[in-house]
């Protein structure tokens, strides 16, 4: 029976199952969404047996729609939601308390403390990322001092900390196995990106016992054996990425330069550096690409907090479109003469402006305004925020003419032609959409076919990957320069602090 990879990617909405061939082709997926929790403003958490659950129930139905096709799973990648915190007890596997969840801002307060006491250089300079409450480090930290016990516990060796990836290995495993990959690590704000180490200084800082943290592999891995009892067969794990660096490697950026946006409820931009991690000057994030035979690759990641999620407000909390694509129809029928601007500042404002405070505004609008010039804004934010991305990672990698030139696009909000047309006429540079869309699957497949000997090295799997749309920008100078313009500006309305 041909080979296939099984690939888990649990995301922040919904966990997905999608099996590809032997010429790495998705054949069969399966996907379930699950409860998001919101205690407080501000604070979003799951269920970790949430994750459990809906993975095993997606890997069995795309495991049986592949057996239907006559394909044997020969591993399991794993891919997922970054920087969301896990922590359970070692002898029982289960969570003290519900997942924080990567967009969960409860820890502002204490970034805000530790970058006036001047910490945010160390972080930076370690584990390329910022002081911000989207990181692992401080939501570990909030566990163990608000679940009675939990810091004793940590320091006694019996709790264990993981990213999601490592929480569904150790379930995978039945507590076999607890590590983790290079790629995850370099979200939590305790990773030294450089030598590959968990750092001292970083545990010190937020108060994070060592004794709880995973081992950690390279993305392509003997990462333990998944227990039959799970998925009805035991299967080898042989690949580990978060989903953006996934998306980096299903989208065949291996070359320095290169980019890759995921636009979903989010848009994570990455471009790979090479081997060397390039610190940012432009409040970027500075990551690991993905880790193969101990070598790391590094990316500099420039991460927006809301573009699907815009259109998404539109349709259920406003109302004003009945579904995502009536966005793009509406767009194009919109009043040119008009200058709208929408800051989508839901939940603050991520890179390169970092403002957690920042709340949405809508700007420009008279009273001619009506929906199709919002769902005009709502689209061309997206376009706006990556712009301000892809010019803050030109300055910061200085490759010549090369770094940025295309953008390989992918995710849900990459469906929309509008949307992808005006990217590409902000950034001035084309847009390219592949073949296959699964690119975050993709990426982890790759790696566990990689590690099983079915799909080939880097430089020739690159070689499969092909366009299915190219948008070439076509805006012309002036008014390109008009509206961004008038973009600052209405960011500046919406920064409350300098
Ligand atoms: O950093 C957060 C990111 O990994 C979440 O991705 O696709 O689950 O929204 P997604």
């Amino acid at each position: 029976m041909p080979p296939a990879i099984l690939v888990i990617d649990q995301g922040t909405t919904s966990t997905r199952a999608i099996v590809f061939g032997p010429d790495a082709l998705p054949v069969a997926t399966a996907q379930e969404e699950f409860p998001q929790f919101y205690p407080y403003p501000g604070w979003v958490e799951h269920d970790p047996k949430d994750l459990w659950r809906t993975t095993l129930s997606t890997a069995r139905i795309a495991l049986a729609k592949a057996t239907d096709q006559g394909l044997t799973i020969a591993a399991l990648g794993i891919t997922n939601q970054r920087e969301t915190v896990v922590i359970w007890d070692r002898k029982t596997g289960a969570p003290i308390h519900n997942a924080i969840v990567w967009q969960d801002r409860r820890t502002a307060q204490a970034c805000a403390d530790l970058k006036q006491d001047g910490a945010e250089a160390l972080v930076q300079k370690t584990s390329g990322l910022l002081l911000d409450p989207y990181f692992s480090a401080t939501k570990i930290a909030w566990l163990l001092d608000h679940v009675s016990g939990a810091r004793a516990r940590a320091e006694r060796g019996e709790l264990a900390f993981g990213t999601v990836d490592s929480y569904l290995l150790w379930q995978f495993t039945n507590g076999k196995v607890h590590a983790t990959d290079a790629t995850n690590a370099s979200r939590t704000a305790l990773f030294d990106i450089h030598s590959g180490q968990w750092d001292t200084d970083l545990l010190a800082l937020f108060g994070v016992p060592a004794a709880m943290l995973p081992e950690v592999r390279d993305c392509a891995a003997e990462f333990g054996t998944a227990a039959a009892s799970h998925l009805g067969e035991a299967l080898p794990i042989r690949g580990i990425a978060g989903d953006q660096q996934a998306a980096l490697i299903g989208q065949a950026c291996f070359d320095p330069g290169m980019v890759k946006s995921t636009f979903g409820t989010g848009a994570f931009v990455l471009l790979n550096t090479g081997t060397s991690p390039v610190a940012s000057t432009h409040r970027l994030l500075t990551t690991v690409a993905y880790q193969l035979k101990g070598r790391r690759h590094y990316a500099i990641e420039g991460s927006i907090f809301a573009a699907g999620a815009t259109v998404q407000w539109l349709r259920d909390g406003l109302g004003i479109v009945r579904s995502s694509a009536e966005t793009g129809q509406l767009a194009a029928q919109s009043d040119p003469d008009q200058h709208v601007y929408l800051v989508p500042a839901f939940v603050g404002l991520g890179a390169p402006i970092w403002d957690a405070d920042a709340r949405g505004t809508i700007v420009g609008i008279t009273r001619g305004t009506t929906r199709r010039e919002i769902a005009r804004a709502a689209l061309e934010s997206v376009a706006y925020q990556t712009l301000d991305l892809v010019e803050a990672m030109r300055a910061d990698f200085n490759a010549g003419d090369g770094a940025a030139a295309v953008i390989r696009a992918d995710g849900g909000m990459s469906a929309s032609d509008w949307t992808m047309q005006s990217v590409a006429d902000m950034i001035d540079a084309p847009v390219d959409r592949p073949v296959v869309l699964e690119t975050t699957a993709l990426g982890a497949g790759y790696l566990a076919g990689l590690q099983s000997g079915l799909y080939p090295e880097p430089e020739i799997f690159a070689k499969a990957w092909h366009c299915d749309k190219r948008f070439t920008p076509g805006m012309d100078a002036a008014t390109r320069h008009a509206k961004v313009t008038g973009w600052r500006a209405a960011i500046a309305r919406t920064v409350l602090k300098p």
